[in-house]
């Protein structure tokens, strides 16, 4: 565990919401971060952001906030002595890639590289750098800050070592750690968007009559947390463009299972803009209207 005593650790590209929440979780517990941004405006701003979450975050926990930990950069040079870095990149495969790319020719050859992916094939980035045994999967939930959770993806060739620091690592950062396998979503992704999905077949079967309905059972039924406010509501906050992008991609990856297929109404709903929740009712009485006409 000494190891981690001078950890220097690093988000790459970029001070995006969850490289933000990350920075705040190492920095609180006496980890070093370099944080890297691709230019200075967004680096400004992702800095102001990070330092206000942790000041506040200190003050709640009545410590002062280890802002000298934290050094904010767009040189990806100066990642060149960091022992791991946890890539926060938007989630797009070849971007991932890129980055990965670069920090093989930046970092030295025993740098642990973690993503933060929500679900791309951890096994493919490890393949494009030159250390895939030193690959693996952090997959926090966000805000990243706040929620215990913590998915360790393994991929195939990520040794043991790899895996065991990434748990060390989510231990020393107060996180409910689960090693998982590597497939399309992980366990929590692929696990929860074809059950958003199935709220949105059952308001097109009419079996529940608003959004709203099948919020309330799983809030008061199943104990949802309120201040995520149920599966549709969450989708809604999520943004249903992306949780139909996901579903596609988990559906590619295994068509022979149905339940991943996105149901029309979720389609026609990207389709018009993806409304808020209260606009959905006039969507589904529009869909079930054509219908009956067309029978
Ligand atoms: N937001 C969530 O709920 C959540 C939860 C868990 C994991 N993740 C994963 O975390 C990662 C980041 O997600 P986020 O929500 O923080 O995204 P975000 O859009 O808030 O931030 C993404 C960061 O990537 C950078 N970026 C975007 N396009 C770029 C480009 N072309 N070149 C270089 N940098 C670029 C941006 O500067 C930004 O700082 C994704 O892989 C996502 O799947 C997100």
């Amino acid at each position: 565990l000494t190891f981690f005593i001078h950890f220097h650790c690093v988000w790459t590209n970029r001070l995006g919401t969850m490289g933000r929440g990350i920075a705040v979780c190492l920095a609180r517990v006496g980890i070093s971060v370099i944080a890297v941004e691709s230019e200075n405006k967004l680096l400004e701003t992702g800095r102001q952001m990070v330092i206000g979450m942790l000041e506040r975050d200190a003050k709640r926990r009545g410590v002062s906030a280890s802002l000298n930990l934290l050094k904010f950069t767009i040189s990806l040079q100066d990642l060149k002595d960091v022992n791991l870095v946890i890539e926060a990149v938007f989630e797009d495969m070849a971007l991932k890639k890129r980055v990965f790319q670069e920090l093989s020719k930046v970092c030295r050859p025993a740098t642990l590289f973690c993503t933060n992916t929500s679900g791309l094939d951890v096994d493919a980035l490890a393949g494009v750098t030159d250390r895939p045994h030193l690959v693996v999967g952090m997959h926090f939930f966000s805000p990243a800050h706040v929620m215990k959770l913590l998915e360790v993806v393994c991929g195939p060739r990520s040794s043991s070592e790899t895996i065991a620091t990434a748990m060390s690592l989510g231990k020393r950062m107060g996180k409910v750690r689960v090693a998982v396998g590597n497939c399309p979503g992980f366990v929590g992704n692929r696990m929860l968007k074809p059950y958003i999905d199935q709220g949105f077949r059952i308001l097109e079967d009419g079996i529940a009559a608003r959004p709203e309905d099948i919020d309330v059972i799983y809030l008061f039924g199943y104990g949802f947390p309120r201040h995520r406010g149920g599966p549709m509501f969450y989708a809604s906050m999520v943004g249903l463009e992306r949780v139909l992008e996901r579903l596609e991609h988990y559906h590619q990856a295994h068509p022979d299972v149905p339940h991943l297929k996105p149901s029309p109404l979720l389609k026609k709903l990207v389709a018009c803009g993806s409304p808020p929740v209260q606009k959905w009712r006039e969507h589904i009485k529009t869909m079930h209207t054509k219908q009956i006409q067309a029978n």
